[in-house]
């Protein structure tokens, strides 16, 4: 496929080429409408691209096809055979993958440290948890992605799933061996979820970790406004395999969704895809070289920056190295202590922190004696 297209930021540079008069939402009317202070901070070239999809961004009918050519050329550039955009976070396409796999009543293998996306999608939806224990690290005091054992074992206290899910990377950048789930799932003959929301990126380079699709997973959740460059709410998900229908998983999707997507999540989808598919492997590159670099100075400076120490057999299967985790025990502190700080005196924002430690763009640790009596839960939301 060609990959210089970008449907999307095509009809909406012929939309503005085009002057229309519009009478249908957004009511701001391409900015006209907005207070003058609101533009003042926030641009007008912002409410100029906020167009509706329908008899705007295409016709009324979307007899253009903009928003499907657009998926098709994401599909193509990581591999998958069908994608979907969603303009609702992964929060939305978590929900829609779980519901396309089980309903009501129905049992689903999930990981007690899934995400509240995740627990709200099995309050509204009523499908019933079977929950796998993940691997639990004692030493940093938080999980990764359980493996095939903790899957088996809850497997054979409930049999009877409709499928499983699995989180992968962490939020701390650890990742469990997606290929050794997939093929258990399987040989149990039920689908297998990715929520890859920390994971966008890792289609792009041979350096970063095994992504769901390239993996064996049925679906597969990203969130590109997370560790890609979108606007937030821009979640992609994406489906192989005969395991899930993708007329239901559609299906699934239209249920829970806005009926008014954001053209500026699908522009910014659609660009990314290009910029990924002509330029990924060169930015990756560059991103991995000066993440080493990195490393290796914060080492320097005398802090402790996490790697081996999250790998093994009951822990993490690898690590995206584009999260940097820093251990603050050694100075005394929290996480929270740490981001607080940078953002107060430096300016400087912190992807995650925690009672333990900070992860720029990703976390901060303390000493044992303060973690026993730290009463804050560690779990990122
Ligand atoms: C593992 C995981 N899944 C799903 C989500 C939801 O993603 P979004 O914020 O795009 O709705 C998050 C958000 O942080 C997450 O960490």
């Amino acid at each position: 496929m060609d990959h210089s297209q970008a449907p999307v930021l095509e009809a909406l540079r012929d939309y503005h080429r085009a002057g229309y008069v519009p009478f249908n939402a957004p009511g701001h009317k391409q900015g006209r409408g907005i207070d003058p202070r609101v533009l003042e901070v926030v641009g007008a070239e912002v409410f100029k691209s906020d167009v509706i999809a329908l008899n705007g961004l295409d016709d009324r009918l979307m007899r253009g096809g903009v928003l499907a050519r657009a998926q098709d050329l994401m599909a193509d550039a990581v591999g998958a055979e069908h994608t979907f955009f969603s303009t609702c976070g992964s929060s939305l396409s978590v929900k829609s993958a779980m519901l396309a796999v089980a309903g009501p009543h129905e049992k689903l293998l999930v990981p007690r440290h899934v995400h509240k996306s995740v627990i709200s999608g099995l309050i509204v939806s009523g499908v019933q948890p079977v929950w796998v224990r993940p691997h639990w690290d004692t030493a940093q005091g938080l999980t990764h992605p359980p493996g095939v054992r903790e899957f088996a074992e809850a497997y054979e206290r409930e049999p009877g799933v409709k499928g499983a899910l699995l989180v992968t990377p962490t939020d701390y950048g650890t990742c469990g061996d997606i290929r050794a789930v997939a093929d258990w799932c399987h040989e149990q003959g039920i689908p297998l979820i990715v929520d890859e929301a920390w994971g966008a990126h890792l289609p792009f380079h041979d350096g970063l970790p095994p992504w769901g699709m390239d993996a064996g997973a049925d679906v597969c959740v990203t969130s590109v406004h997370k560790m890609g460059a979108a606007v937030e709410q821009s979640s992609v998900f994406h489906l192989q395999g005969d395991r899930v229908d993708p007329n239901v998983l559609k299906a699934r999707e239209d249920l829970l969704g806005t009926t008014s997507p954001s053209s500026l999540v699908y522009a910014g989808l659609d660009g990314w895809r290009r910029q990924m598919a002509e330029q990924g492997k060169q930015l990756l590159d560059g991103a991995l070289r000066l993440v080493t670099s990195v490393r290796g100075r914060l080492g320097e400076q005398g802090l402790t920056v996490l790697h081996d120490e999250f790998l093994g057999p009951d822990l993490a299967d690898s690590i995206d190295p584009l999260k940097v985790a820093l251990d603050l025990e050694p100075l005394g502190i929290s996480g929270y202590q740490a981001a607080d700080w940078l953002r107060e005196h430096q300016r400087v924002t912190v992807g995650l922190s925690d009672h333990a430690g900070s992860w720029p763009s990703s976390t901060i640790r303390m000493t044992k004696r303060r973690r026993a009596r730290s009463s804050t839960p560690s779990a990122p939301c």
